[in-house]
């Protein structure tokens, strides 16, 4: 939602100060990136504001089910205490499980990470897609709303009038020459294609996007969104990392209009 990004100023609040201003409102989140390099944590208050640092950690290799909990133990005990979690995963998400993760290990396969969590947190947890809740920190709720997010992989969520189509894989999905939207725009695309090459090829897919779902408003995001070097077009725009975890705040909101999200 966008009255959490301008909370992106308050950066600097520390956990110690959140645990003692009595001023911050509950429900507090805890929000958790998985990402392909980092995960990262952050909790906000209701209204989505930080009451932590955004802290990070190189994802692990391998990035098991279990290494990644592991290290996100380590990550929520710096953190003050929450009275919920979100979870935005790099993979389909289905009844509290994660059904892939192309980017981390394939024991990730019909892993239940939301009871996981619950049971280790003593927590309410809330999984999504990472695409899905960078979107529902960004999103305007009106008319047809595609994200797309470069790192590791290439995210992909689409709404309309706020509704979330949970499950659209558009990395995954054939472009050009037998390979994937995600082949060429991911972290391998980069590698393999240089800087220039991958900004002319990010700028044909927003162009073929615009005529498979004609969106309203294109949202980019995801770390390499900074590496867009041509003018993009009116509708189209560049949202922040930190919206992926403000994402986090508004995903509970949006819970109870999305059952696809569970
Ligand atoms: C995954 C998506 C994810 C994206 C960005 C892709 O490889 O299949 O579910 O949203 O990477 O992390």
């Amino acid at each position: 939602m966008k009255s959490s990004r301008a909370a992106t100023k308050k950066k600097g609040t520390t956990a110690a100060a959140a645990r003692n201003n009595p001023g911050y409102l509950h429900p507090i989140t805890l929000a958790v990136d998985i990402g392909g390099t980092g995960l990262k944590v952050m909790a906000l208050d209701a209204q989505g504001s930080p009451l932590s640092e955004r802290m990070r950690t190189p994802t692990p290799d391998p990035a098991t089910p279990q290494r990644v909990l592991e290290a996100l133990d380590g990550l929520r005990d710096r953190l003050p205490a929450c009275d919920r979690v979100s979870v935005g995963f790099p993979g389909v998400i289905k009844h509290g499980q994660t059904l892939t993760a192309a980017n981390l290990h394939p024991d990730w396969v019909g892993f239940p990470l939301q009871a996981m969590l619950e049971k280790g947190w003593k927590i309410p947890v809330h999984l999504a897609n990472d695409a899905a809740v960078q979107g529902y920190g960004a999103i305007r709720g009106k008319g047809v709303e595609l994200v797309l997010t470069l790192g590791t992989g290439l995210g992909s969520a689409l709404f309309t009038d706020g509704q979330l189509c949970a499950g659209l894989e558009l990395g995954h999905h054939p472009w050009r020459k037998g390979k994937t939207y995600e082949d060429y725009l991911g972290r391998r695309g980069l590698k393999k294609y240089g800087k220039k090459r991958w900004n002319r090829l990010l700028s044909k897919a927003i162009e073929q996007t615009a005529h498979t779902f004609n969106w309203d408003h294109l949202f980019i995001g995801g770390g390499n969104a900074k590496l867009i070097n041509f003018a993009l077009p009116e509708n189209v725009s560049t949202i922040s990392n930190e919206d992926g975890l403000f994402g986090g705040v508004a995903l509970w909101s949006y819970r109870s209009r999305t059952p696809q999200v569970k």
